[in-house]
């Protein structure tokens, strides 16, 4: 009684921009909280949130003050702050972290409109992700573990190829040229948003095959950040050192171009980081056990944990490579840092 009394809801920031892999970043963190999304009771059909017993995920969409013929009229993309309410985001995220319900507007992707709030309580586990979670110093002052998912330009165009070729029926042209009409905004108002970061899952092409640009296989690097409040980065065989390792061999099968690791110290924006680093994919998820052996810090509750959250969740994009691994391992982050915050406001409550 006392716990539910004094523990405050943990807020956690996803950023990064749309179509690079937010949806499934949630998918997985959900799952390592052992339950599944459910839509809002009698809510609107067109809500963005995601509710689990654990979390409740609100789309930042949702604070556009400027609806799609306002951003028309204005001539401003949905990138551009000016399209957001910051005052309403603040004011909202702080009432949530207070414990206070809030009425939240919908931003109804269908029609453009902005649709009738829907009252959100404070859940245990509070995410906000979108493109905009770091711009706002109010609002960035208030999580307690802030991630940014990187995407690079060359396997950005990769995924919404698959994506709005493949399945919405766009043409090449239409998606490189709406590509380019997002850069300018894209590298003003979100790009910057990474140095405030906790963690940065960067997504670059493979440097094992040279010159491939196809977004099949992936460089994934795993910025930690030192010092940060609850948050130890995992690393490979030896804290502190630089380390490659190529795991193919007897223990692991690698197909063509195989597998490399790498993990060191290193600054971002000025600031110390440990990077973790996967290149290429596995052919059999359940092999990452070997993998995993050799990984320390990750928060995981037995040795196993990483393997079996892969496995289960091997039908969802980048289950083979280094996306897949480091969104699970800062699945596994979050319940730390949720668990870890917890106590500590029931410890100072006694
Ligand atoms: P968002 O929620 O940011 O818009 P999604 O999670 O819906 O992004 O992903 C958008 C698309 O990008 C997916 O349909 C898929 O084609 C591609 N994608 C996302 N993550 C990955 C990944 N790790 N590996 C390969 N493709 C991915
Ligand atoms: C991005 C934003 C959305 C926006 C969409 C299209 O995906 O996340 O908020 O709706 O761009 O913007 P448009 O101005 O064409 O409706």
């Amino acid at each position: 009684l006392i716990v539910q009394a004094t523990d405050r809801t943990v807020m956690i920031g996803l950023a990064a921009d749309s179509g690079c892999g937010k949806s499934t970043f949630m998918r997985r963190m959900i799952g390592v909280f052992g339950g599944s999304p459910h839509a809002p009771e009698g809510g609107n059909p067109e809500s963005n949130t995601l509710l689990s017993d654990m979390a409740t995920v609100i789309c930042l969409d949702d604070y556009h003050c400027l609806d799609r013929t306002g951003r028309k009229e204005k001539g401003v993309t949905a990138l551009d702050p000016k399209a957001q309410d910051f005052e309403l985001m603040y004011e909202q995220a702080k009432a949530i972290k207070e414990g206070k319900s809030i009425d939240k507007p919908i931003y109804n992707h269908v029609s453009g409109l902005l649709d009738p709030a829907e009252t959100i309580k404070p859940p245990k586990i509070m995410v906000l992700e979108g493109l905009h979670p770091f711009y706002d110093e109010r609002v960035r002052d208030l999580y307690d573990f802030k991630i940014y998912l990187d995407i690079s330009d060359e396997v950005k165009f990769a995924w919404k190829i698959q994506r709005d070729m493949k399945e919405r029926g766009h043409s090449l042209e239409s998606i490189k040229a709406s590509i380019e009409a997002r850069r300018p905004d894209f590298e003003a108002y979100i790009d910057p948003q990474k140095k405030h970061a906790d963690v940065i899952i960067q997504v670059l092409p493979t440097q094992l095959i040279p010159d491939e640009k196809e977004g099949k296989v992936l460089r994934v690097r795993f910025i930690q950040k030192e010092g940060v409040n609850f948050f130890k980065p995992t690393f490979l065989f030896d804290e502190g050192s630089t380390i490659s390792w190529i795991p193919c061999g007897r223990k692991l099968t690698c197909s063509f171009p195989g597998i490399k690791f790498f993990y060191g110290p290193d600054t971002y924006y000025g600031e110390e980081v440990s990077i973790l680093e996967m290149d290429g994919q596995f052919d059999k998820i359940e092999e990452l056990i070997y993998v995993e052996s050799h990984l320390s810090n990750t928060s995981a509750k037995f040795y196993g944990e990483i393997t079996q959250q892969m496995l289960k969740n091997s039908q969802f994009p980048g289950s083979t490579n280094g996306t897949g691994l480091f969104q699970t391992i800062v699945g596994l982050k979050i319940r730390e840092v949720y668990e870890a915050v917890v106590e500590t406001t029931v410890k100072s409550a006694v």
